[in-house]
């Protein structure tokens, strides 16, 4: 069990945790993610960490509620726990002396973005920090990047904050001025990394994202993350979570992080219509001394 030490929302559905790991924290590099399990009959979803402080053997983890499994973690506080956490996965982010490293995080990828983008400064890169949101309220880790960027963007969807667009526009301006860009890391929806991947390859930037496949051991061993690269299928949670922009087929992965969306969907609206029942599994399932009654509590896990 791993117990929870804080807990706040940094903005509407997006929780920052500070999780007990003694271990994760000592061991964790920039890029890397944890598999975590809420509770017994739980899934097992991959959540990047954010931050982490090894004398103090934390993790932080940045999540946003956007099916049953996130919603449900994001409505535990502290003094909770969560059930299974395991890591660190996936490559550390190949963090060297580039130069100039244009850091684009879209949403909740400014989040996993933060790790590398702090590592890239520590290594002596000129750090350039675009990030976006749909609007002002939805910006994350403002503060955090003024610390070490030489430079942060910021876009809303809306205008509502920073300029009115989204993140690949100041990247545009900056090829089109022509710029000096060593290398491009982009982090966020699928289709945003997409277009960054296109808008750099004419030019040869150097690019990489991180690739948000669909997850289930995250050690290798089932090929449920495969991606489709040029050079052959690759699993995200070994071979990745960062990619090579430009061998990556997209497409491919658009269509294979649909493929439980009706079950998806199916799950979180069991979830809505009793969310406490759920949380009370967890914190039941969490409890060092809990009772074994799972017969009761059967119907409501398998929700
Ligand atoms: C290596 C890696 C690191 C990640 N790090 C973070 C993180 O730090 N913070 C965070 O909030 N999320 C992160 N994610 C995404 C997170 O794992 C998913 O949001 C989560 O699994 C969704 O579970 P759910 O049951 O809440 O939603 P589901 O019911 O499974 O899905 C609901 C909807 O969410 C979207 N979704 C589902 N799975 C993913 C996915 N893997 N990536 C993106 N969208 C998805 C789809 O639109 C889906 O229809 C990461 C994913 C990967 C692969
Ligand atoms: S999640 Fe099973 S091989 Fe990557």
């Amino acid at each position: 069990m791993f117990p929870i030490l804080e807990a706040e929302f940094l903005a509407p559905e997006i929780k920052r945790f500070v999780i007990e790991a003694p271990r994760v924290a000592r061991k964790r590099r920039a890029g890397q993610f944890v598999i975590v399990r809420l509770h017994e009959r739980g899934e097992r979803i991959p959540l990047t960490i954010a931050d982490g402080d090894a004398d103090r053997g934390t993790i932080t983890l940045i999540v946003q509620g956007v099916g049953k499994t996130t919603r449900l973690m994001n409505m535990l506080e502290a003094g909770d726990a969560v059930l299974d956490l395991v890591g660190p996965l996936g490559e550390p982010s190949d963090v060297r002396n580039y130069g100039t490293v244009v850091v684009i995080g879209g949403g909740v990828g400014t989040a996993i973005a933060w790790p590398t983008a702090k590592a890239m400064k520590a290594a002596g890169n000129r750090v350039v920090a675009i990030i976006g949101a749909r609007t002002k309220e939805l910006v994350l880790l403002e503060p955090e990047l003024r610390e070490i960027a030489d430079e942060l963007e910021i876009v809303t969807d809306d205008g509502s904050y920073g300029r009115k667009g989204v993140v690949i526009d100041p990247l545009c301006e900056r090829i089109m001025r022509g710029n000096r860009i060593d290398l491009v890391l982009a982090i966020g929806p699928v289709r945003m990394m997409q277009a960054v991947a296109e808008m750099t390859r004419p030019s040869g930037i150097r690019t990489i994202v991180s690739l948000n496949s669909l997850m289930v051991d995250g050690t290798g061993m089932c090929g449920g993350c495969r991606v489709a690269t040029k050079e052959g299928t690759r699993f995200a949670c070994v071979d990745g979570p960062e990619f090579d922009a430009h061998i990556v087929d997209f497409d491919v992965l658009a269509r294979r992080n649909r493929t439980y969306a009706a079950n998806e969907a199916e799950a979180l609206e069991t979830f809505r219509a009793n969310p406490n029942a759920a949380l009370e599994f967890v914190r039941r399932s969490c409890r060092l001394d809990r009772c074994h009654a799972e017969g009761d509590l059967a119907e409501v896990s398998s929700s």
